[in-house]
């Protein structure tokens, strides 16, 4: 029997899946890790974290499953997108990684805008500076932390980190390159220009791979600490969003798909570049080579109901941990028992700011109509209603730019709720699959490492060989009527808000 192994670097936990060759899941290990949050609206993690948990889930899967390491033909590695991770001489951390949802760089956005020109930018990288993007991040650290700055060799992502430990190669791949803010997106290299108006030098970035390429091989250092063989191919790999396009077969025109994860996304293929001037939505190379996506984010998709949980659940943490199940399947059936609306109580998911539609870093997360009658039940409903409608919102702006599918497949933790699944349908009004394997990110990164491996001749053709969706949800006029209601009133909101976040940002 031969193997796959994919690595997806979480923002809540790392998770190691080895596969057979057609696809089939054979060992899952997931290792989770905290994030810390030193300012409101700062999001921080020790990359050292993210290895310690890649290597006990290789050893992890290594051991569950019995498989030999020679056995494995290739690993993929996936990853939050972004987060900014900057390296010495010595290829030692020189401080946290600063997350993809962290906003303190709104000024160095305003600065990129100002020294390259917004519609400049937005030719060149197919979109504007957003606070998430790794480019702001890297003149903040510049502008204060210089002492840090100079002493820095390195900027990687978070998955071309834990490459760089288990190949000793700089490398990365078009689709997360494409979120620094300092790829030519339309050509997939580095822009010289960007790169040139903003003094950062060439030499501290790492080559670019498009995703199925093979970067390098498991060196034998990390052949000792992990359990893999030695000369293992690890290949180029792909954003964590790219990467669940393979693994739910979302990579020819036409096809998209909605993730719940800690962020949301709406995601769509494109053979051709398409941009959107407004800069709402990101385009972003994709894993197929020669494609792109376009795809809307809402920062605290799961992130909203997970604070909600430990923040406001710890009973039902307690009462889920004595019957040995997940603590959000007994928030779903609390949820489930509340009819649409909440009882008129809807939630904003702005809890770390907002990119689709509103890139504003200052917004906040907000219950508006909170009554004497409501109980946890109908904040946990409107929580993961205020979700759904944010995701509605990034779907029209995808719609407007003529991308957007009539069937989306559901992806991430959140979809693993048939209630939320049933929310997506009515609220995006679109039929809603799953794909059969709830891999997603780790699947689609061991199938790129099918195709660098020569076990598959071309990522679609990966896709057609194993991924499988299950049979549609379909939206029900009624329901889809009764959220529409609620769904404008929601839009009104944000407006509404606008200046007084802006205020309360100040204070
Ligand atoms: C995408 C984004 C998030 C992270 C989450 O632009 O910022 O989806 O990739 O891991």
């Amino acid at each position: 029997m031969e193997y796959l192994l994919g690595i997806d670097i979480g923002t809540s936990g790392t998770k190691t899946a080895l596969f057979d060759t057609a696809g089939k899941l054979v060992a899952s290990k997931t290792y989770e890790y905290p994030m810390a949050q030193p300012k409101n609206g700062w999001a921080e993690q020790d990359p050292r974290d993210w290895w310690r948990a890649a290597v006990q889930g290789i050893r992890g899967v290594l051991r569950e499953s019995g498989a030999k390491p020679e056995s494995i033909r290739g690993v993929g590695l996936s990853g939050q997108m972004h987060s900014l991770v900057l390296l010495d001489e010595h290829d030692e951390v020189l401080r946290p990684a600063i997350l993809w949802c962290d906003q303190r760089t709104a000024a160095e956005c305003d600065e990129i805008h100002e020294t390259i020109g917004k519609s400049r930018l937005i030719e060149l990288t197919a979109n504007p500076a957003l606070t998430g993007f790794t480019s702001g991040k890297i003149l903040w650290v510049r502008r204060h932390e210089p002492e840090l700055f100079k002493k820095c060799r390195r900027i990687l992502l978070p998955k071309d980190y834990i490459r760089l430990k288990l190949t000793g190669e700089y490398a990365t791949e078009v689709s997360d390159a494409s979120g620094m803010g300092l790829l030519d997106v339309p050509h997939r290299r580095w822009s010289d220009e960007v790169l040139q108006k903003l003094g950062i030098n060439q030499d501290l970035l790492c080559r670019v791979y498009e995703s199925p390429e093979v970067t390098g091989t498991v060196t034998k250092r990390a052949a000792e600490e992990t359990g893999l063989a030695a000369g293992t191919i690890v290949v180029g790999g792909a954003g964590d969003n790219a990467a669940a396009a393979v693994g739910t077969g979302v990579v020819t025109d036409g096809k998209a798909f909605a993730t719940i994860g800690t962020s949301g996304v709406v995601f769509a293929h494109t053979d051709k570049l398409s941009i959107d001037p407004a800069g709402r939505v990101h385009t972003f190379c994709c894993a197929v080579p020669g494609a792109w996506h376009v795809m809307g984010v809402t920062l605290a998709a799961g992130a909203s109901l997970q604070w909600f949980r430990n923040q406001l659940c710890g009973d039902i943490i307690e009462m889920a941990k004595e019957r040995q199940i997940d603590p959000y399947v007994l928030m779903d059936q609390m949820a489930e028992a509340v009819p649409i609306g909440a009882e008129r109580l809807l939630f904003l998911p702005y809890l770390m700011g907002e990119r689709t539609p509103h890139l504003d870093p200052d917004c906040r997360g907000a219950f508006v109509g909170l009554s004497a009658i409501h109980t946890r039940a109908e904040m946990i409903r409107a929580v993961m209603e205020g979700v759904t409608y944010s995701l509605r919102d990034c779907a029209e702006i995808l719609r407007e730019m003529g991308v957007a599918s009539e069937r989306i497949v559901a992806c991430g933790g959140g979809s693993l709720s048939p209630l939320w699944r049933g929310m997506l349908a009515n609220v995006l009004r679109c039929e809603v699959s799953t794909a059969a394997s709830r891999e997603g990110p780790a699947l689609g990164v061991a199938l790129l490492a099918g195709v660098g491996a020569g076990l598959y001749e071309s990522v679609p053709a990966a896709c057609e060989a194993v991924i499988r969706t299950e049979s549609p949800l379909r939206p029900e006029a009624e329901a889809a009527g009764r959220y529409e209601a609620y769904y404008q009133v929601y839009r009104s909101l944000y407006p509404a808000l606008r200046d007084s976040y802006a205020a309360l940002a100040k204070l």
